[in-house]
């Protein structure tokens, strides 16, 4: 599987194979209508780089038509220890700078920068997938993040979620506040960001965090359940369907009944459409 990967700050784009994938530290299998996309840097706990939210963000704009469930899921003892630390110092990650030679950069070219890097996130949010996060043990900052970026997340009993980017003097800006608020409310959401402290696996699933917390062994076998069960639906329905929700906060009843209406007119004239 080759995919075409931007794996530097602002480079030009150059096409990565699988073994230049796992330089960076990810992995990328496509099962029929599943792909898993793994975080593979245990040694670092998967702490993420701009290589791993380029990759990612190639990986989402190369996904194969038959796919409609994207895993993405981490080896080793963590899910992901966030932003790889060495971005925070002068010398930055072999081959990819740093931010604080990325300080200095003009304020518009700073933050196409960052939108770069948040390209590897909103993906996973399009209406024709169904992304689900497979969290175990540390999800810290951008890993965090990443989890909150899917559409689900299936937890081991291990887990601990932690938004450390305040406590950095940083903000979370890899998409991740508004799912956050979304889910969990903005009274809690000011809480978790501002004291940066450790959401374990039942007061993830109490919150909304996670739709479900299983024992670290049966983790796999619960997200391939899911899958399977999301499979099991109509492919245009449920693409339907999730705009549909998508759509729900940001309109009145009104516009949300509207809205219904249009959809369903497309759906009972696919179905129903003289052969
Ligand atoms: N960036 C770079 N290297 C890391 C990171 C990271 N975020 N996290 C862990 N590593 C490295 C460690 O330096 C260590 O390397 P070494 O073996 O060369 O010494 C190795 O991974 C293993 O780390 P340990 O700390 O020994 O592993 P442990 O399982 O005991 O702890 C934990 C895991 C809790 C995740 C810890 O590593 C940690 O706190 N990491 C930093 C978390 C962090 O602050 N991330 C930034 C959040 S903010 C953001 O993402 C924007």
């Amino acid at each position: 599987m080759s995919v075409t990967v931007d794996a530097s700050l602002g480079g030009s784009a150059e096409t990565v194979s699988a073994r230049e994938l796992a330089e960076i530290g990810l992995r990328y299998e496509v099962d029929g209508e599943i792909a898993t996309i793994t975080l593979d840097r245990p040694e670092r706990r998967n702490a993420q780089t701009f290589a791993t939210w380029s990759a990612l963000a190639r990986i989402g704009e190369n996904l194969p038509d038959q796919v409609r469930i994207v895993v993405v899921k981490g080896e080793g003892p963590s899910f992901s220890a966030g932003i790889d630390l060495r971005m925070f110092t002068p010398e930055g990650v072999p081959g990819q700078g740093s931010f604080a030679s990325a300080a200095s950069l003009e304020e518009t070219t700073f933050e196409r920068r960052i939108a770069d890097a948040q390209r590897g996130f909103l993906w996973l949010r399009r209406p024709d997938i169904v992304s689900i996060a497979a969290v175990h043990g540390h999800a810290i900052g951008a890993g965090f993040q990443l989890a909150l970026a899917c559409d689900l997340r299936v937890v081991a009993d291990d887990v601990k979620f932690c938004m450390k980017e305040p406590a950095l003097g940083l903000v979370p800006d890899l998409t991740g506040t508004k799912p956050l608020v979304d889910l969990v409310g903005l009274p809690r959401a000011i809480e978790l960001c501002l004291t940066a402290r450790v959401v374990g696996a039942d007061e993830a699933v109490r919150l909304g965090l996670a739709e479900l917390a299983v024992p670290p062994g049966d983790l796999a076998r619960a997200v391939r359940d899911l899958a399977d069960a999301l499979l099991a639906t109509d492919r245009g329905a449920a693409t339907a369907t999730k705009r549909l929700l998508q759509g729900a906060q940001g309109r009145s009843l009104e516009e949300q009944a509207a809205a219904e209406r249009k959809e369903q007119v497309i759906r009972l004239r696919t179905l129903f459409a003289p052969s």
